[in-house]
């Protein structure tokens, strides 16, 4: 199985860039499963169900979220019906949504997890915690599982890596908005990369405006973001090649595309 997953699509340039993108890679690389992180796709902050269905219909097949889920309050009118969105699994009991998912294509089956990382971010459940219990259960049902851990620090992340090594297909990382050049597969099979980084405006602060992030640093003073909305646009994903019988990671690519790395169909 191949996989393309998409990080983060952030505000209306991220919305284009995945419509106007994702048919040119599918036919460019053919992938059997389409995962886009969606968590900033309305003006930055979370997701409204209008944007959910456009990115099924732009070829998405799995939707995933992170600590900006809940920003956008269309999301508690929809989440439970959203069948194929995905929040961090260890977000506290009684949340509404859902941390798995599990899709199937030609008879082979995946499941896609969520997971948000601790360290400099809210203090939620144990990610390792729920990994282990999470994949315990997939992998009763298939080796082929993709984890996007949403977090900040590459340790944690690499932590996350070396846990499910051999166990999962793949831990990709998502949240900087910064692609990392580190994508490996590890002894045990597992396919890593640290962050896949984001999909949208290229000239803001990671997708932001850049004066109000400035300003911040510079007086501690609160101050509102707003997401860059024009200009020049950028698109962060991987290609990730699975065996269908070990669900082993055989091959790992990084994919940016950008004014300077222009596609090349
Ligand atoms: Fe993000
Ligand atoms: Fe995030």
């Amino acid at each position: 199985m191949r996989i393309l997953f998409i990080g983060d699509i952030m505000g209306s340039l991220g919305r284009e860039m995945l419509a106007e993108y994702l048919p040119k890679l599918k036919q460019k690389y053919a992938p059997q499963m389409t995962i886009v992180n969606g968590e900033n796709a309305a003006s930055g902050r979370g997701i409204t169900e209008k944007i959910y269905k456009k990115f099924l219909q732009d070829g998405a097949d799995v939707i995933t979220m992170g600590n900006h889920t809940w920003d956008n309050r269309d999301i508690f009118e929809f989440i439970d019906g959203a069948k194929k969105m995905i929040r961090p699994a260890n977000f506290p009991k009684g949340t509404p949504g859902k941390g798995i998912v599990y899709v199937k294509v030609n008879q082979v089956e995946l499941a896609v997890i969520n997971l948000q990382a601790r360290t400099f971010m809210t203090a939620i459940d144990d990610p390792f915690t729920a990994a282990e219990a999470l994949v315990t259960e997939a992998r009763k049902r298939t080796p082929l599982i993709f984890v996007d851990f949403h977090g900040e620090t590459t340790s944690e992340k690499q932590a996350m890596g070396w846990f499910l090594d051999g166990r999962v297909s793949a831990v990709v990382g998502t949240h900087t908005h910064v692609q990392t050049n580190d994508a490996r597969i590890l002894p045990q099979g597992t396919g890593y990369l640290s962050d896949v980084g984001m999909t949208g405006p290229m000239d803001g602060i990671l997708g932001m405006k850049r004066p109000a992030v400035i300003e911040k640093f510079m007086t501690a003073l609160p101050r509102r973001f707003e997401v860059v909305e024009e200009g020049r646009g950028l698109l962060c994903g991987c290609l990730l090649d699975l065996d269908d019988q070990t669900g082993h990671c055989k091959k790992i690519q990084l994919i940016q595309i950008s004014p300077d790395r222009p596609f090349l169909g």
